[in-house]
């Protein structure tokens, strides 16, 4: 029987983070740990089984449920996904996932165009990203940016994403061969949606207009924002973007320790303009950054918990899961795809 495996990468933020709701600047990477979803086409009937979670879940399409009433509730972003594409023939088969879920890694969105491809998606690259962010918001109401998607989308091995959000514009970065890229989890659980991520988005946007876009704005216009909780997050936008410009630059002169301390001046800017670090992960963050090769460290994604990534020489960390149990070396790997498997 003709079978096909759908396959979409997490990814790891490198630099830039609260900048894509903004049409700000950001420099991710897809890697190898992602969402596999393998069966084939059913009649009117979406039937997943979970490997990672044990669960199985049951969808009559098309759907006419309530999205945010549906059990399991993993299972809302594929019912989310059939209803987005007006799905009717159905599918049956499994999930499987090697990334860690809710750590900031883009396990949602991998989930959301791993079966949307499954399902059978036929649009564009673009299309696909943007049908996984509006899934985002109906399955769990995260009215998130276009990181995590364009990332799945677009990936690209041994290269980053410069991704400017104002053009929807994606430029492949090569990244040097002699670097690793480390991924250490905090151990402290975080959800999109139970955190203060609508809120730090409508600050951002009331910010925006007072200033116009931020991503291009000048520091010194921050004056004119009087409430002091909206400047700091203006200025964590604002520095972030050029540290992403900066970064780029560093990676195409090959300066990669300056690369390493724009990932420790984002990290503070996260901590401390934008709040969305915790203590945990401040510390795992200082006791990266001082191990003898470690370029560089900050927190990764949305944050208020989660993942931290380190960009290291090869080898300077021997065992990621060393930290907090659990760590990954990844690589920057291609995108989201589809392929028939015929047994
Ligand atoms: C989450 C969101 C993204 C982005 C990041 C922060 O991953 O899904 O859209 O806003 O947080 O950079």
């Amino acid at each position: 029987m003709t079978q096909l495996r759908a396959h979409a990468p997490g990814r790891v933020n490198l630099i830039g983070d609260h900048t894509d709701y903004v049409g700000g600047l950001a420099l991710p990477v897809a890697i190898d740990l992602g969402t596999t979803i393998t069966g084939s086409a059913s009649t009117g009937v979406i039937e997943l089984q979970s490997e990672q979670l044990g669960s199985r879940m049951h969808l009559d399409v098309p759907v006419n449920q309530q999205i945010g009433t549906i059990e399991p509730s993993w299972s809302r972003y594929i019912a989310a996904v059939a209803r987005e594409m007006d799905c009717r023939e159905g599918f049956t088969g499994t999930i499987s996932s090697t990334l860690p879920l809710g750590a900031g890694l883009s396990s949602s969105a991998s989930l959301e165009l791993a079966t949307a491809l499954a399902l059978g998606f036929d649009g564009s690259t673009l299309e696909l990203a943007r049908l996984g962010q509006r899934c985002e918001l109906a399955a769990v109401g995260v009215p998130c940016g276009l990181l995590d998607q364009l990332s799945s989308a677009f990936g690209r091995e041994g290269h980053a994403l410069l991704i400017d959000f104002a053009t929807t514009s994606i430029e492949p970065i090569e990244l040097p061969g002699d670097i690793e890229i480390v991924i250490i989890h905090s151990g402290v659980e975080r959800t999109l949606a139970g955190s203060a991520y609508g809120e730090r988005r409508t600050a951002c946007e009331r910010a925006t207009a007072l200033l116009g876009p931020l991503a291009d704005c000048d520091p010194n216009a921050l004056d004119r924002i009087e409430d002091p909780v909206i400047r700091r997050r203006a200025r964590h936008v604002i520095t972030e973007c050029q540290r992403v410009r900066d970064a780029v630059a560093a990676l195409r002169s090959n300066t990669i320790e300056t690369f390493g301390r724009l990932m420790v001046e984002s990290h503070a800017s996260l901590r401390d303009d934008f709040e969305v670090s915790t203590p945990v992960v401040d510390a795992l963050v200082e006791q990266l950054i001082a191990i003898d090769g470690v370029h560089g460290a900050r927190v990764t994604g949305a944050g208020f918990g989660g993942c931290v990534v380190a960009l290291t020489r090869p080898g300077a960390i021997h065992d990621p899961t060393s930290f907090t149990g659990r760590g990954w070396k990844v690589r920057a790997s291609g995108p989201a795809s589809v392929e028939l498997i015929t047994d």
